[in-house]
């Protein structure tokens, strides 16, 4: 039985992979866990309370925040890991569908955020940490948009940290490389296919694939997360995993042009 009480949890997308592994990691550590899905029926039987959120609706996120408070009357946590993925050329993606993945990927994370940070700042405490990616932090050519969700999530939280650490309100990032979730599953195929990218986008799956096979277990980014919520002093981003540490050390050491060759040769684009 677990004794120590590190507060309430809110864990968004804790249906599969990283969510998943990271609301049972914080239930095990200390916190009361609540997590979300689009598709509750009932909840789960490891200690971990489940509801139902899409993070796309407003009144579905206030409707899961009124719940929250409702049970557990805080929340000290918040995981904004609900998020999707789309490959393809930027080309072959229609602006409603680019829309449409900033609206889980960005506003989703907006939604949520806004909805707690009432209550975070009525308490004058509270962490969120918010799920960006390696594609973050780099160029990611046929992830053009999933790329560019992820570097507003990078901008957004950094500044917002800075506009309320003064209510004792902290937001970190945790940035994983590729994980061995339902992510590839779930990517969204682009609505405005060109044949003149299917070569190269068969390509990209097949590389895709082989980075999923070998990557980061969920539990891997789930300890990094735990790490962010619980520091006393936490820093701005966190990556979790050695993929994704080396990958931001050489985006900050590695001169440009040479950056620049390895990304083409990793991807198997022309140097
Ligand atoms: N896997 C990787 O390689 C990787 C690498 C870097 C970053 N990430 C990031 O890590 C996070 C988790 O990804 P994952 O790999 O664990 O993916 P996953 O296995 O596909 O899980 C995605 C989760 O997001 C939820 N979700 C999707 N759309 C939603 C919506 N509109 N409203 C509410 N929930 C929604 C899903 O819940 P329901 O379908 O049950 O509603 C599911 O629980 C994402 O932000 C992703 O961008 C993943």
């Amino acid at each position: 039985m677990n004794t120590t009480n590190l507060g309430v949890a809110l864990v968004t997308g804790a249906s599969t992979g990283i969510g998943r592994a990271t609301a049972k990691t914080l239930q095990i550590a200390g916190f009361r866990v609540f997590g979300t899905s689009r598709r509750v029926s009932a909840g789960r039987s490891d200690g971990i309370t489940m509801l139902s959120c899409d993070v796309t609706d407003d009144g579905s996120v206030a409707k899961l925040v009124d719940e929250v408070l409702a049970q557990a009357g805080r929340i000290d946590l918040l995981v904004n890991n609900a998020g999707i993925g789309l490959l393809g050329g930027a080309e072959e993606s229609s602006i409603a569908q680019a829309q449409a993945l900033f609206d889980v990927n960005v506003f989703g994370v907006l939604r949520v955020t806004s909805a707690v940070l009432p209550t975070m700042r009525r308490q004058g405490t509270g962490r969120i940490v918010n799920l960006s990616s390696v594609l973050g932090l780099i160029p990611a050519p046929y992830f053009a948009l999933y790329a560019s969700t992820k570097h507003a999530i990078e901008g957004y939280s950094e500044s917002l940290d800075h506009e309320v650490r003064s209510f004792g309100i902290r937001i970190v990032l945790v940035e994983p490389a590729y994980t061995r979730t339902s992510f590839e599953d779930n990517l969204a195929k682009p609505d405005q296919l060109l044949d003149i990218y299917d070569s190269v986008r068969a390509g990209m799956n097949v590389i895709l694939r082989k980075a999923m096979e070998t990557g980061d277990a969920p539990d891997v980014v789930a300890r990094t997360i735990l790490a962010a919520a619980t520091a006393s002093r936490p820093r701005r981003r966190y990556a979790a995993g050695k993929i994704a540490r080396q990958v931001s050390f050489l985006r900050r050491f590695v001169p440009e042009s040479a950056f620049d060759k390895s990304l083409r040769k990793q991807n198997g684009l022309p140097v």
